[in-house]
């Protein structure tokens, strides 16, 4: 029985977890996303159910696959259905990770019909989405709360006021000033802040490798 608890320290726990990029339609064929793999997310998903956790992984669009009896994968396509789909599940989790590359701007309207060809010059007006991570901050309870940040300048600055402005209870900070991290790649460079502002920067490794840092964390919060 202990020896199952070692192995599987997160069983009986639920994980919330966001991946992948979100598509904002532009008209019925086009739309605005960005580069986003969706593998840290789905990394995060598998170590999580390896420790025992039950998971849910609410993605967007990405070629990446997911076989595992814990997992359940939620598919969605914009930064709304993420929204609503987080919020169908997130009053039950024990943890929520948002691994998500969500669009921070949408179009305000989506032409019904493809979109056709004439002026030489083409404005889309675009209006914010909500955000998905504050709002879970803002409703949370029993939740220990996990968000990422991508800064290009005043990283360490500017993750803290996100941990502030979103009520995380940690923050994984991606240095991209690192050759080997970032959007396409299989490895990240990244670097811990806790609410207390406790700053651990990571060595570059493996997504597969920082997924495991991230779940101590988890385990840390449970055990200690
Ligand atoms: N996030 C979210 N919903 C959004 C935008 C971001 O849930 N609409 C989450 C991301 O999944 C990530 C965290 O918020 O965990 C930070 O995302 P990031 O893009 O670094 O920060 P933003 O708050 O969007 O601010 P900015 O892009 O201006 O730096
Ligand atoms: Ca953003």
């Amino acid at each position: 029985e202990a020896d199952l608890e070692s192995k599987l320290p997160l069983k009986e726990k639920k994980i919330l977890i966001t991946a992948g990029p979100t598509y904002e339609a532009i008209d019925p064929v086009r739309f605005i996303g960005n580069h986003s793999s969706g593998k840290m997310g789905f990394d995060i998903a598998k170590s999580a159910a390896n420790l025992g956790a039950s998971v849910i992984l609410v993605s967007g669009p990405t070629h990446c696959v997911v076989n595992h009896v814990l997992i359940q994968l939620v598919k969605v396509t914009s930064a709304q259905e993420m929204y609503d789909a987080c919020h169908q599940y997130y009053a039950d989790v024990d943890v929520a990770i948002a691994a998500a590359a969500v669009a921070d701007y949408r179009p305000k309207n989506v032409a019904n019909q493809k979109i056709k060809k004439a002026a030489d010059n083409f404005v889309i007006e675009l209006e914010k989405t909500k955000d998905i991570l504050s709002s879970l901050g803002e409703n949370k309870k029993q939740q220990f709360l996990i968000g990422f940040a991508l800064e290009t300048e005043n990283e360490i600055e500017n993750a803290k006021a996100k941990i502030q402005k979103k009520n995380l209870d940690l923050i994984v900070l991606n240095s991209l000033q690192d050759e080997g991290a970032g959007f396409q790649k299989t490895t990240n460079k990244v670097t811990f802040i806790d609410k207390d502002f406790k700053i651990e920067p990571m060595e570059l490794k493996s997504k597969e490798a920082v997924a495991d840092d991230i779940l101590n964390k988890v385990i840390a919060h449970f055990y200690e």
